[in-house]
């Protein structure tokens, strides 16, 4: 069985270097341990070299190198043994990515060999599923020109916006999170054939926390959960990952 990956995406935590490795060392102390799973914490970019682990990043630009102050290119971040990017998430989208930037920075990541995480997900729902031709749209528009043969190495992350963050919401139904993973990879086999849509990984993100996470697992049929705020307590997405681990 394939090994389920847990992604931390830190955000704009914790304050300070020290408490990154405190955290981190927690973490993949504990997460080591368990077969099933495959533990990456995405921290600020100012701590990547720091953490002794499966890396992520936040986000990338989608230039090579240049006069583009403040930009992070996907050779920086490969050369410092990052393995996985996000890409699209919502809090870029709602700074100014538009899908068509999405799509340069997935571009960017695969070229670089490394694997990226693309984030899609309505803003709320509508009684008329609506909401599945917005998702189709964005897996649509980030994955325009990449050629069929890679598109195995995209890891799916759907994150409905009504569900991420503090001032979520709700919490997204299992039987719904099987619905939106099996569309997407319906998307998938239109876009690149039956055999990738059933090889890709897609991963839930939204609130998840260790009392949800079985349910996304194992009702909604996932290949792993997209963590905010539960990943920087240790003992919190230690238990998320152990939920995670006996499914
Ligand atoms: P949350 O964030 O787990 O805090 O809802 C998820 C995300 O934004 O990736």
């Amino acid at each position: 069985m394939a090994k389920k990956i847990i992604v931390g995406n830190w955000k704009m935590n914790p304050k300070s270097a020290r408490e990154a490795n405190d955290i981190s060392e927690k973490i993949f102390r504990g997460a080591r341990k368990l077969k099933n799973i495959s533990a990456v914490i995405c921290p600020p970019a100012p701590f990547i070299s720091l953490i002794k682990g499966v890396l992520g990043a936040q986000d990338v630009f989608y230039e090579k190198d240049g006069a583009y102050t403040g930009g992070i290119s996907a050779e920086m971040l490969k050369s410092l043994s990052v393995r996985y990017v996000i890409v699209g998430h919502s809090e870029r989208r709602s700074a100014g990515d538009t899908n068509d930037i999405v799509n340069k920075k997935l571009k960017v990541v695969l070229n670089a060999k490394m694997a990226p995480i693309l984030c899609v997900g309505e803003l709320t729902r509508d009684h008329h599923g609506q909401y599945f031709h917005f998702v189709r749209d964005q897996i649509r528009q980030a994955l325009k020109n990449v050629s069929k043969n890679i598109v195995h190495k995209i890891i799916l992350a759907y994150e409905p916006l009504w569900a991420i963050g503090k001032n979520a919401k709700g919490v997204l139904p299992g039987e719904e999170a099987l619905h939106m993973n099996i569309f997407i990879r319906k998307v998938i086999a239109d876009i690149a054939g039956a055999t990738t849509a059933k090889k890709i990984k897609v991963l839930y993100g939204g609130s998840v926390d260790a009392k949800n996470a079985k349910k996304f697992i194992s009702a909604g049929k996932m290949d792993g959960l997209l963590v905010g705020r539960e990943s920087l307590n240790p003992k919190n997405f230690l238990e998320i990952i152990k939920n995670a681990d006996a499914v």
